[in-house]
C-alpha cells in the first residue's frame, strides 16, 4: 500500500515522529528502493516519457533536478506517491539561485546592500515562486568565498568576507526556508560549494584548491559552519579537489567536520557528475571505485552519475560498503522529505508563478540596495529631473537577458525594465537619445560610435551603460583579463569627446579592472546583473530618488596582476606605506625600497572592501570603548557618532573592524566583525554602538584549537575596511 495512505492520517512533524515515520518506512524498503532515493537526475523532460514514468513507479529516482515542466512535475508526484510500492514522493531540485521569476540581483549584488533581512525577504520571495511550481529544494546559497574575480562564479557568491557572507548566507536560508519546511511556500536550501570551490587556481573554474587547514577553518567553511549551525537542509559538495583530496570523496570535510566536528544531521548531494568525475581527477579507478569513495566519505545522494545505481548493490554485497552507511543516507533522505511534508499532501495543482507587483518592488528594492557609487566627481550625481535631456549610450544600456545576470533559468526578459525603458518611462521618450554605441559587450566595431557621439552631443549628459554580458559571467566563465571587453573603452573615450558629463554606469557579474574608463567619469555607479527591475533602481538613483547605500563585498584590483587581493591579509615585515603610492600604472618605475609591492602599479586596490559612497556625506567621531580592557569571558562596547552632514537623507552600512596585534598565529590587518546599516536625516547624528565578545576575539592556533590570547586589540567603526575612527583595548 502506498506510503501516503497509509500516514495520512498523521500530520504530526516533531523530529520523533518524523524518525519514526523514517524508520517504519526504511524497514520495508529494498537495497534497490534505498539506493533509488539516493539516485537525482536531470533526465525528467517535457512530456513525460513512458521510460520514466515507468522507472518513477519503480522507484528508480529520489530526485530530479532542473527537469520537467510544473504540470510533469505535478504528474510525476502523482505517479510516485500513488503508484510506487512504497508511494515514496520525489524531490524536485532547482538551481533558484538570484530569484525565480522575478529575477533579484546577483548574489553579489545582493551582498552589496549588506542587508540580512532585505536578501531573506528575496529568497523568501523566490521559495515561494518556485514552489508553487513544484519545486522544493533548491541549490542556494552559494556560500564559496571568492577572492579572484577571475573566477566567473564569483558572481554566485556572497564575496570575499567570511563574517558578511555568514550572515548572508543565513539570512538567504531562512527566507528560503521559512519558519517551517513543512510550509508549502518553503523550499530546503542546500550550503554549496563544500568546501573549497572559490580558491580554484588563477581563478580557472573547477580547478584545484589548495587551502592550508588553519585558513580553511578560519575563512573558508565558517559561512558552512554558520548554515549549518542555521539548520540549512541540505550541503552540495564542490567539484574541486581540496588539497589533492576531490571535496565529492573527501571524507575529512564530509564527516570529521560535517559529522562528527558539526553534528550536521541533514542531506549531502554531490555537485552534477562530480561523483563520476573523482575518476577524471585520478582519484577513483572506476565506477565502482568513486561509488564507493563516495558514499564511504559521506555522500547521500548522487547527482546526475548514476554510479550508486549502477554498483552500490554489488559493493553492499561485497562488504566495501556498509549497508548502514547506505541507511544512514536514505534515512536523512526521507527525513527531509517527510520534514518538507511531501508524504502528507497531494501534489498540488500545477499553477503558474507570475512576478506580482509585490515581488517587483522587492526586486527593485534589492537592486537599489545593490548599487555602489564609486565616483562622483563635484556632486555630478543625482542629475536634476529638469535638467534638459540625457543621451542613453553602451551595449547594457537595454539588454533584458544581460541584467538578469548567470543563472537566468527562470526569468523572462519580458518581465525585465531595463535602464532605457524606465528612463524613457520617467523622463519621457523625447528626452532620452538613445545610441547603443555596441552590438553587445564583445563588440568590437566602431561603426556605432558616430550615433552615439551625436546622441551624447545633443543631450545634457551622457549615461554610459558598459559591461559584461550575462553569458561572460558565472560557471566555466573563468577570465584571464578583467577589462571591460569588446571596444567599450574606445566607445568611452568617443562619448567623452561629446564634452558632456559622462556618468558610467557598469553592469557586470565580478569586478572589472576599468581604471582608464573610471579616469574619464565624472560618476561612476556600479550596479552589477541587477535582475528584473534593475532598470527603474538605477533610474531613480541617477535621478536621485533615492540614495546610493551599498558597500562593496568584495575589493576591486586596480590590474589583474594584484589578484587575488583582499582587505583581510597578513602584514609582512616589509609592508609598503601610503608614501610609496602613486606610481603609474603599467610601466614599471625605476624600482626604490624594499616593500611588499609592485614597481608597475600601485600596491592598493582600486576599490577597498566596504567602500561605497554616498548622496550625502556621512562623518565619522568621537570612538568609545566601555572599558579599556577586556576580561577573558567578558564583553566591551564599542560606539562612536555617525553623523550626517551632507543634504540628502540616507543609509549608510557601519563597518566593526578588529585586529589582533599580537598573537602566536599572525593575524589579519582587519577583519569585519560586525556591521549595522543607519539611517540619517541631514544633520542628524547617530551613536552606533558594537557589542564584542572574547569568543568573537578567537582564533585557531597552529594546533587547530580555538583559542583567545591575552594582548592588545586595534578597533575600528568604519565607512570601509580601510578608514574609521579607532581606538585600542587590551585582552587580559
Ligand atoms: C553547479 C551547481 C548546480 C548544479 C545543478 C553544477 O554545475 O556547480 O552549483 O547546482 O550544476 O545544476
Amino acid at each position: 500500500m502506498p506510503f501516503l495512505l497509509a500516514v495520512s492520517a498523521s500530520h504530526g512533524q516533531s523530529g520523533g515522529d518524523v524518525n519514526q515515520r523514517v524508520e517504519s518506512l526504511l524497514a520495508r524498503m529494498t537495497l534497490e528502493e534505498k539506493i533509488g532515493q539516493m539516485s537525482q537526475s536531470t533526465s525528467m523532460n517535457t512530456p513525460l516519457s513512458d521510460a520514466i514514468r515507468a522507472e518513477i513507479r519503480a522507484g528508480r529516482w529520489g530526485s530530479f533536478l532542473n527537469a520537467g515542466s510544473p504540470g510533469d512535475r505535478a504528474e510525476a508526484q502523482r505517479i510516485a506517491l500513488h503508484e510506487s510500492r512504497l508511494g515514496i514522493p520525489l524531490l524536485f531540485g532547482r538551481d533558484v539561485i538570484h530569484g525565480y521569476h522575478t529575477v533579484f540581483p546577483i548574489p553579489l549584488g545582493q551582498a552589496s546592500s549588506w542587508d540580512p533581512e532585505l536578501v531573506e525577504q528575496a529568497a523568501r520571495t523566490a521559495a515561494a515562486e518556485a514552489s508553487r511550481e513544484g519545486i522544493r529544494w533548491v541549490f542556494t546559497p552559494m556560500m564559496d568565498i571568492a577572492r579572484d574575480p577571475r573566477w566567473g562564479r564569483i558572481a554566485e557568491s556572497l564575496g570575499e568576507d567570511p563574517y558578511l557572507a555568514s550572515k548572508l548566507a543565513v539570512a538567504m536560508v531562512a527566507g528560503f526556508q521559512g519558519k517551517s519546511l513543512g510550509d508549502p511556500a518553503s523550499v530546503a536550501a542546500c550550503a554549496k560549494h563544500y568546501a573549497g570551490y572559490g580558491a580554484a587556481e588563477a581563478g580557472r573554474d573547477y580547478n584545484s584548491t589548495w587551502i592550508p587547514e588553519i585558513l580553511l577553518r578560519s575563512v573558508y567553511l565558517k559561512p558552512f559552519h554558520a548554515a549549518a549551525d542555521s539548520g540549512v537542509a541540505t550541503f552540495m559538495t564542490a567539484f574541486n579537489a581540496l588539497n589533492g583530496v576531490p571535496s565529492t570523496g573527501n571524507r575529512f570535510l564530509l564527516h570529521d567536520i560535517l559529522r562528527d566536528e558539526w553534528k550536521y544531521d541533514g542531506m549531502v548531494v554531490s555537485d552534477y557528475n562530480a561523483v563520476l568525475e573523482l575518476i577524471k581527477h585520478g582519484f577513483a579507478a572506476n565506477e565502482a571505485d568513486a561509488a564507493r569513495k563516495a558514499v564511504n566519505a559521506g555522500v547521500d545522494m548522487e547527482m546526475v552519475s548514476t554510479t550508486f545505481f549502477d554498483h552500490l548493490k554489488e559493493l553492499v554485497a561485497s562488504g566495501q560498503v556498509d549497508q548502514r552507511q547506505i541507511d544512514d543516507a536514505v534515512r536523512r533522505i526521507l527525513r527531509l522529505k517527510f520534514r518538507l511534508g511531501l508524504f502528507d499532501r497531494e501534489p498540488p495543482a500545477p499553477a503558474a508563478a507570475e512576478p506580482t507587483p509585490q515581488s517587483l518592488a522587492l526586486a527593485e528594492r534589492v537592486a537599489a540596495e545593490s548599487a555602489v557609487l564609486l565616483k562622483n566627481r563635484n556632486h555630478t550625481l543625482p542629475l536634476s529631473g529638469n535638467a534638459g535631456s540625457v543621451a542613453v549610450i553602451g551595449p547594457l544600456a537595454d539588454s533584458a537577458v544581460d541584467q538578469m545576470g548567470t543563472w537566468n533559468t527562470d526569468g523572462r526578459a519580458r518581465d525585465v525594465r531595463t535602464p532605457l525603458a524606465a528612463l524613457r518611462e520617467s523622463l519621457g521618450a523625447g528626452r532620452v537619445h538613445y545610441a547603443a554605441g555596441l552590438k553587445d559587450s564583445r563588440d568590437l566595431s566602431h561603426d556605432g560610435f558616430a550615433a552615439a557621439v551625436d546622441a551624447a552631443r545633443r543631450s545634457d549628459a551622457a549615461l554610459l551603460f558598459l559591461g559584461e554580458e550575462e553569458t561572460l559571467s558565472g560557471e566555466a566563465r573563468s577570465r584571464a583579463f578583467l577589462d571591460l571587453p569588446g571596444a567599450q573603452n574606445a566607445l568611452a573615450d568617443a562619448v567623452k569627446s561629446a564634452g558632456k558629463p559622462l556618468i558610467v554606469v557598469i553592469m557586470a557579474g565580478r569586478p572589472l579592472t576599468f581604471h582608464e574608463v573610471a579616469g574619464k567619469a565624472d560618476a561612476v555607479l556600479w550596479a552589477w546583473h541587477n535582475g528584473s527591475m534593475g532598470g527603474p533602481a538605477i533610474a531613480k538613483l541617477l535621478f536621485g530618488e533615492n540614495v546610493p547605500s551599498g558597500k562593496l563585498p568584495v575589493t576591486f584590483p586596480r590590474t589583474v596582476g594584484q589578484v587575488p587581493i583582499y582587505y583581510a591579509h597578513l602584514s609582512t615585515g616589509r609592508p609598503a606605506s601610503e608614501s610609496e603610492l602613486g606610481i603609474p600604472m603599467g610601466n614599471p618605475e625605476k624600482p626604490t625600497g624594499y616593500t611588499s609591492k609592485y614597481i608597475d602599479v600601485d600596491f592598493t586596490p582600486e576599490y577597498p572592501f566596504g567602500f561605497g559612497l554616498s548622496y550625502t556625506d556621512f562623518q565619522y567621531g568621537n570612538l568609545s570603548l566601555s572599558a579599556p580592557v577586556m576580561r577573558a569571558g567578558g564583553t566591551i562596547v564599542v560606539s562612536a557618532d555617525v553623523a550626517n552632514r551632507g543634504t540628502r537623507e540616507a543609509r549608510e552600512v557601519v563597518q566593526f573592524y578588529i585586529q589582533d596585534e599580537t598573537a602566536s598565529v599572525c593575524q589579519p590587518v582587519r577583519e569585519l566583525k560586525g556591521f549595522q546599516a543607519v539611517v540619517l536625516k541631514p544633520g542628524e547624528t547617530r551613536r552606533v554602538s558594537f557589542h564584542l565578545g572574547s569568543a568573537d576575539l578567537a582564533f585557531y592556533n597552529s594546533r587547530m584549537e580555538l583559542v583567545t590570547e591575552p594582548g592588545k586589540f586595534h578597533v575600528w567603526i568604519a565607512p570601509d575596511s580601510t578608514r574609521g575612527v579607532e581606538a585600542e583595548f587590551e585582552l587580559r
